[in-house]
């Protein structure tokens, strides 16, 4: 492990690489102990003059190393900690590597590791060079030859990238496959995966009429839990040929499941490697919540073959090129799936549904770190290590970037920009700019006179934008002025630099409708055309825009659809936000109206908390949660979401200063009052939406209804409804999905108060010990349950189920209890084992140390008692001798 502090690397140092890899060829010899790494490399000059090559290498022993065939002595090359330098003497030469590494002790997950008995790979952002010495950075792209040699009783199975050309048996009962990947590509996109699957398949046509063979590999045992995979897989196919015209170009696509990995899954060209969690599903063990990840993951990963791989990045400070464009992507497919067979209202109702989730997540993880000491455009300037930049910034804001600019285009332009985006950089490795100026050709044709040179600006600026409104109506003419003020608070280390550095405006696209009394509609001509809803072009500080043959004042409905990431600044009533809640036509800036009324609502309460007074819920609020509830227009889907309070982390947030546990007492007291208030209601809501025996499906209208059943049952718990409890034990015995019983199980667990919560608790373990991620639900519901407390969570972690190897179980108990239960973690004892997890994963997996050093970014956000002590517990981890470049970057960018 490095131990000194890490280098910045800065995006502006970026120099080509002076050789082309025109080959690459490996051989494996696959042992868990030992694995000996022959690499052949041909390189070609690629600057003006013969430079020294330099390689990246970590945690490899060189065994040998030849040039041009002959052997090289130790004077005649510089071997050190991380790199390799040799000198060539032609342009073009042959370099050959033969090393070793040791897949068992590997326990940081990337290069070539250990899972279940079997070998996996995981290069992006820099494991290649865990496997050999390598330019392992995404500009040098080459092909691929690779011979994998292994042991065929333990690894019958050897897969790598590409096309199959060979496979034959060895002596002692050993055996070899070839493989070659037509497609030149970096080396984050390499895999390799042996071991014994199970293989779910199946053969599809391509729009061009091509066979292809699409593959889902699982353990031993888990076919019956691949089906929902491979039917995603092909539906993600067909959706990139239908709405991007974009197909797949390969013969053979496969997707692996392994059961410890760090992240989602990896794009790998043609070899997806996947965290199982993304893959198995069967209605006992998967609840809806997880059948719509896989989806998403799954498509995610597809829509990479394009947006990633055929054209990729320069340089990691353009992830997000790859990863703002991917998650759009996916954002769009499972919003069409939601919406799949219906049209118009109810089609726009439904993809509002994902839209509510993705600005709900884009708000929990990303507005948090754009304002705290990890902020950073969604294009870093700078980074110690890449492995902490796989953040909310550069994936979700990025994916708001792209959006933005599909909102900009319209759907045809925005069509027309990608297919320029292909036609100028197919096969190439470029950078974010090299996309907008395809997407600003598309923009200047329709656009006269225009440009995105203000719009660029969202790549290189950190921080959420204030939008603050005014509106003003005059009556005599019928005209309503909206006047958009934007302003750009200094962030991160931005705030360390005095005088603090005027930011520049942004291009902001501001969606906008407006309401009469009644609430009805009422158009507005905008750019010659009426509409309900228009765009305005918010580019500079302060703008206004007046329109005419406005009838009534009017009541405005703000930032529709979630049109940028910013956050709207407008006072209002709460009476024009029940309004805008009973009748806004636009499905997100509706639900959007009762969410801020909750919060309006929460935050009354935590005041009252903190002042000691007696709370008090406006009864207007009960009236029009009322009213949603027995809304009878409104899908079962889109009611769940409209009647959920925000998230206590959500509500911290909107804390000055943030006071943890007024946010729970508060949220449990509003959650008590609002099922006692509305008891019949909720009753009657949970009974008209249990489906009686129909066999169970993952679809978006089912699985709405338990969403909202769930919910109601949730709601009748907290009011301790006296039948609640026996409902809750009902659904929880006698589901016949998953969905159903983990919905009963936790609310059971969140609000029971009888011994029958533990006894349910111990059933769900004998039921599903054997199923590790069913297990890993077990080990959350406890994490997050409001009655468990720091030495609960030591005992489970000495269970014999918990392992702080497998990240999805450390995930499911420690970042669960560290992040979602805030009565547990706000404690001294919480943030001292908060800190003791942070430095115990530190010394095997630095980059999931990295995640949970992260917890406490905000920390100087918290009121007393919480922020002394919450500094306390950094400078603690600060002070240990070793810790990894990962962990260090985050806590000293924490304690800046
Ligand atoms: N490219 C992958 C994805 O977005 C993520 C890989 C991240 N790997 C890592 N070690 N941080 O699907
Ligand atoms: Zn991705």
């Amino acid at each position: 492990m490095r131990t000194d502090t890490a280098p910045t690397i800065s995006r502006h140092d970026y120099q080509p690489y002076p050789y082309r890899l025109t080959q690459v060829t490996l051989d494996f010899d696959l042992d868990p102990g030992q694995t000996r790494v022959q690499a052949q490399l041909q390189f070609e000059q690629a600057a003006t003059s013969l430079q020294p090559l330099v390689l990246n290498g970590q945690d490899l022993q060189l065994e040998s190393l030849a040039l041009n065939g002959r052997a090289l002595t130790p004077e005649q090359y510089q071997l050190n900690d991380d790199t390799l330098v040799v000198h060539p003497d032609t342009g073009t030469f042959t370099l050959e590597i033969t090393s070793l590494c040791q897949p068992d002790k590997n326990t940081s997950l990337m290069g070539l590791y250990v899972s279940g008995g079997k070998l996996f790979t995981q290069c992006e952002a820099e494991g290649f060079r865990r496997i050999t010495w390598f330019p392992d950075r995404p500009d040098v792209m080459a092909r691929y030859r690779v011979r994998i040699r292994a042991n065929k009783q333990q690894y019958p199975l050897l897969l790598s990238n590409g096309n199959l050309l060979e496979q034959r048996d060895l002596a002692d009962g050993r055996h070899e496959a070839i493989w070659e990947d037509p497609h030149p590509k970096p080396s984050y996109l390499f895999a390799l995966v042996a071991g014994s699957f199970d293989c779910r398949e199946q053969t599809i046509k391509t729009r061009s009429g091509r066979d292809a063979l699409l593959q889902v590999y699982s353990d031993v045992g888990t076919y019956n839990k691949t089906e929902w995979a491979l039917d995603c897989l092909t539906r993600s196919v067909k959706w990139d040929e239908s709405r991007f015209n974009l197909e797949l170009d390969l013969d053979r696509f496969m997707i692996v499941a392994a059961h410890d990995f760090n992240m989602g899954a990896m794009e790998n060209k043609g070899l997806n490697v996947f965290n199982a969690a993304y893959v198995l599903a069967d209605a006992d063990t998967a609840t809806d919540a997880a059948y719509r990840a896989i989806e998403a993951v799954i498509g995610h990963e597809y829509f990479h073959n394009w947006t990633g791989n055929r054209v990729t990045c320069r340089d990691w400070f353009q992830l997000s090129l790859k990863e703002g464009l991917t998650v759009f992507r996916d954002q769009e497919f499972s919003a069409d799936m939601l919406a799949q067979g219906l049209d118009g209202a109810e089609a726009e109702s439904a993809r509002a549904v994902k839209r509510i989730d993705d600005v709900s997540t884009l708000r929990l993880a990303q507005f948090p770190e754009d304002a705290g000491p990890m902020a950073h455009p969604i294009r870093p300037e700078s980074y110690q290590e890449i492995g902490n930049f796989y953040t909310a910034t550069v994936y979700e804001k990025g994916a708001e970037v792209i959006r933005m600019q599909h909102t900009l285009l319209g759907e045809a332009g925005f069509q027309a920009g990608l297919a320029e985006y292909f036609r100028r950089h197919d096969g190439a490795a470029v950078t974010c700019d090299d996309f907008v100026s395809a997407m600003e050709s598309v923009y200047a044709k329709q656009n006269p006179g225009k440009s995105f040179d203000i719009f660029r600006r969202w790549y290189s600026q950190a921080g959420t934008p204030r939008v603050q409104v005014s509106l003003s109506y005059a009556a005599e003419d019928q005209t309503c002025t909206v006047t958009l003020r934007q302003h750009n608070p200094p962030v991160g280390i931005e705030k360390l630099s005095t005088p603090p550095q005027a930011k520049p405006p942004l291009h902001i696209p501001f969606a906008l409708g407006l309401l009469g009394q009644d609430g009805q509609a009422l158009p507005i001509t905008h750019e010659g055309k009426a509409a309900d809803t228009i765009v305005l072009d918010l580019c500079h500080e302060e703008q206004s825009w007046t329109f005419t043959q406005i009838p009534e004042q009017p009541i405005p409905s703000l930032l529709r659809r979630f049109s940028a990431p910013v956050i709207v600044e407008f006072d209002r009533s709460n009476a024009d936000l029940a309004l805008l809640t009973r009748h806004d036509s636009d499905p997100f800036a509706r639900w959007e109206a009762a969410q801020t009324l909750a919060s309006h609502q929460l935050l009354a309460l935590v005041q009252a908390f903190a002042r000691n007074t007696a709370p008090e819920v406006d009864p207007h609020f009960i009236g029009t949660w009322r009213s949603l509830l027995n809304d009878t227009s409104l899908t079962a889907a889109y009611k769940a979401r409209v009647l959920s309070l925000p998230s206590q982390r959500e509500l911290l947030e909107k804390t000055t200063p943030m006071d943890p546990l007024g946010v729970v007492q508060a949220s449990r007291y509003l959650r008590v009052e609002l099922g006692k208030a509305l008891v019949e209601p909720w009753l009657a809501t949970y009974h008209a939406n249990t489906d009686g025996d129909t066999p169970y499906q993952p679809d978006p209208a089912s699985s709405g209804r338990r969403t909202l059943k769930n919910l109601a049952l949730n709601y009748l718990m907290a009011a301790q409804h006296p039948q609640a409890e026996q409902l809750a034990l009902a659904q929880y015995y006698d589901a016949r999905n998953m969905t159903d019983r983990m919905g009963g199980l936790s609310a059971l667990v969140h609000y029971s108060t009888s011994t029958e919560c533990g006894r349910a608790l111990d059933h769900f373990y004998e039921q599903w010990q054997q199923d590790a991620l069913v297990i890993d639900k077990w080990f959350t519901l406890q994490a997050v349950a409001p009655t468990t407390s720091v030495e609960k969570i030591r005992a489970l972690m000495v269970h014999p189920a918990f392992s702080m190897r497998n990240p999805n179980r450390a995930r499911a108990l420690i970042f669960q209890f560290c992040l979602n239960n805030l009565q547990g973690i706000h404690t001294p004892e919480g943030y001292a084992f908060w800190a003791d997890q942070v430095l115990a994963l530190d010394q095997t997996n630095p980059e999931i140390a990295a995640r949970l050093a992260r917890a406490f970014d905000n920390w100087a956000r918290f009121g007393q008692p919480q922020r002394d002590a919450l500094h306390q517990a950094l400078e603690h981890i600060r002070q240990q001798p070793k810790l990894s470049p990962n962990v260090s970057e985050i806590i000293s960018k924490a304690l800046n």
